[in-house]
């Protein structure tokens, strides 16, 4: 038997694609994959573990004595709650840079591929495509400008309650992308064949409806 069906959508920092992904996964009601998140459960763990973001030997040990847990909308870190303070822009600076390192990136490929399950997966991240999921039947190379992306995030975390400037904001997404795209192991790129989604000018639900068209047509 055939494995189930991916859609692989990958892109930089605030590009939109965590809303977009989870809003196709339950338009086709599939599973959804956001990768981003494992890779800030590592930064928030080893903060805890007070291990150092160079030190790739020590990140690759840690990495599978993490307890995970998805539930709903809820992520458990060994145990506790940590849906909120995975989500900081210092986690996610952390993330980044926890994530250069190969033996961090090897810890995690099998728990990312066990979220291949029936009826499908929608999985976003940085190298669903290129890496983890490359048999994907749909690639989706995600993305907007610097300052959308900002104004974005700036947006999203005001929503939230918590402050931010939005030239901080603007900094440390360009720090992010350069770091993300500039690595040695599983470098953001356009994966052969994905398919770009330029979303500065369009709505999330044009952006979904994009998506979703592009699917029907790949499985036609
Ligand atoms: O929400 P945002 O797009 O800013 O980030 P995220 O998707 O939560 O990912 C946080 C960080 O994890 C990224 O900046 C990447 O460095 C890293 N990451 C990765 O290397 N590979 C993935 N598949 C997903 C995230």
């Amino acid at each position: 038997m055939s494995l189930p069906p991916v859609i692989a959508i990958d892109g930089p920092t605030a590009s939109g694609k965590g809303t977009v992904a989870s809003l196709v996964a339950q338009k086709l009601g599939f599973h959804y994959l956001d990768s981003g998140a494992l890779y800030r459960l590592v930064a928030l763990a080893s903060e805890q573990e007070g291990i150092d973001t160079q030190n790739a030997s020590e990140l690759g040990i840690l990495v599978p004595k993490l307890m995970i847990s998805f539930k709903n909308s809820q992520i458990f870190l060994n145990g506790a709650d940590v849906t909120e303070a995975i989500r900081t822009e210092s986690i996610g600076l952390r993330a980044s840079a926890v994530a250069v390192h190969p033996e961090v990136r090897l810890a995690l490929v099998d728990l990312q591929r066990s979220f291949r399950q029936f009826p499908g997966l929608v999985a976003d991240g940085r190298d669903m495509a290129s890496i983890i999921f490359p048999d994907a039947i749909l690639k989706v190379f995600l993305t907007a400008t610097a300052a959308a992306r900002a104004e974005r995030r700036y947006k999203q975390l005001i929503a939230k309650g918590i402050s931010a400037k939005l030239e901080d904001l603007l900094q440390d997404l360009q720090a992010r992308d350069a770091r993300d795209s500039n690595r040695g192991t599983a470098p953001l790129v356009i994966a052969e064949g994905a398919k770009v989604l330029e979303t500065s000018d369009l709505s999330i639900d044009q952006a979904v409806k994009t998506v979703l068209d592009w699917y029907q047509s790949a499985i036609a």
